[in-house]
């Protein structure tokens, strides 16, 4: 099989793709032949040694896939030999085969292709995680999302539509927001040019009920900003590279919240939550409320400058890597 390979950290060009042998599948195991893997910002912060975890080397990055399984270990129940299946698997996705615990698997609704399934798991999950766990939301309310044509901004924007949720997509080009008005959003702001708190607060007469914020830097305090009464700034990341620091006068100013939001670590460390969440998510999709991006595609030996393109900023949507 085929893997790409960081042997030392350095950013996305320290990638190699090599030829490996698998062995024989472990009886608790399962098999899968991976069509595609989902190329996700955290990918090219892990190969940069930039997460907040480091793997130990040599590691195979990608956190998440979808495929087919090709043999089933002698213990496992449940899978059949040409299953659909997706999963999200922390690292080991950018490889052509791999070998997972049963518990890892879902099973790929068949409203969605394998490029749809494999680049959903971590930006739907995040944009469920917000919106149904760490706070609750009534239909009916604005949601301001910030690099609204990512990979997590997509999925809020239709995750907060699928709640009922009036949806104001926030993006930093013409081009990024004419997908997220293909993508269903009501409202759009180009924040390159128009100033994001007085045109949300216009739209919305007077002010958000919810703002997603993947991006940071400047973009932050804008967004804390643009909130209304009892307004809820959900913290996602820092794709620009910025950490901000915000004045807290402008969270005590109409009783307004902040919220930090961890996926990544809550599922890790929340296995039985989580399960219920994807289950939530899957029957979601399978009854039509969301429906994933199709993500553009790219051969795995493509990976480091997936990787590199999607860390530069010269990404528009999902991005997916084919074996
Ligand atoms: N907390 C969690 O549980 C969780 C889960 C998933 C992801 N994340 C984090 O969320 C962030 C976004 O992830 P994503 O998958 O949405 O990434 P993405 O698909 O690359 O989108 C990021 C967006 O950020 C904006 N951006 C601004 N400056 C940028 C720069 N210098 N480089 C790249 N993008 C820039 C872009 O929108 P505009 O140009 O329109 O501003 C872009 O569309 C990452 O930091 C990721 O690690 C956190």
């Amino acid at each position: 099989m085929r893997a790409v390979v960081c042997k030392e950290l350095g950013g996305p060009d320290s990638v190699e793709l090599s030829e490996r042998e698998l062995g024989d599948l472990s009886a608790d195991r399962v098999r899968v032949r991976v069509h595609a893997a989902g190329v996700n910002f955290v990918d090219g912060l892990f190969v940069a040694g930039e997460y907040q975890i480091r793997p130990e080397l040599p590691f195979v990055p990608g956190s998440e896939l979808a495929g087919t399984v090709s043999e089933v270990g002698s213990s496992v129940t449940g899978w059949e030999v040409g299953d659909r299946v997706m999963a999200s698997v922390g690292l080991g996705a950018f490889a052509s085969e791999v070998d997972l615990s049963p518990a890892q698997l879902l099973a790929t609704p068949d409203t969605i292709s394998d490029t749809q399934a494999a680049t959903l798991g971590q930006s739907y999950a995040t944009a469920w995680f917000s919106l149904t766990r760490r706070t609750t939301v009534q239909s009916g309310e604005w949601i301001v999302v910030l690099g609204a044509s990512g990979g997590v901004g997509l999925a809020v924007l239709d995750v907060a539509r699928a709640l009922g949720l009036n949806t104001i997509a926030a993006a930093s080009s013409q081009e990024r927001l004419e997908l997220c008005i293909r993508r269903g959003a009501h409202e759009v702001v180009d924040y390159s040019g128009e100033d994001l708190k007085t045109r949300v607060r216009e739209i919305t007469d007077g002010g958000a009920d919810l703002a997603i914020d993947p991006v940071g830097g400047e973009r932050t305090e804008q967004a804390l900003r643009s909130l209304g009464d009892f307004g809820r700034l959900l913290v996602i990341g820092f794709a620009s590279g910025e950490i901000p620091r915000i004045p807290t006068n402008q969270v005590l100013l109409r009783n307004r919240s902040v919220l930090g939001v961890d996926w990544g670590i809550w599922a890790l460390t929340n296995p039985t939550l989580n399960g219920e969440l994807m289950a939530e998510l899957v029957a979601a999709i399978s009854a039509g409320q969301i429906t994933p991006v199709e993500p553009e595609t790219r051969p795995l030996e493509q990976a480091g400058s997936a990787m590199r393109d999607l860390l530069e900023h010269r990404v528009v949507g999902k991005l997916a890597l084919i074996s």
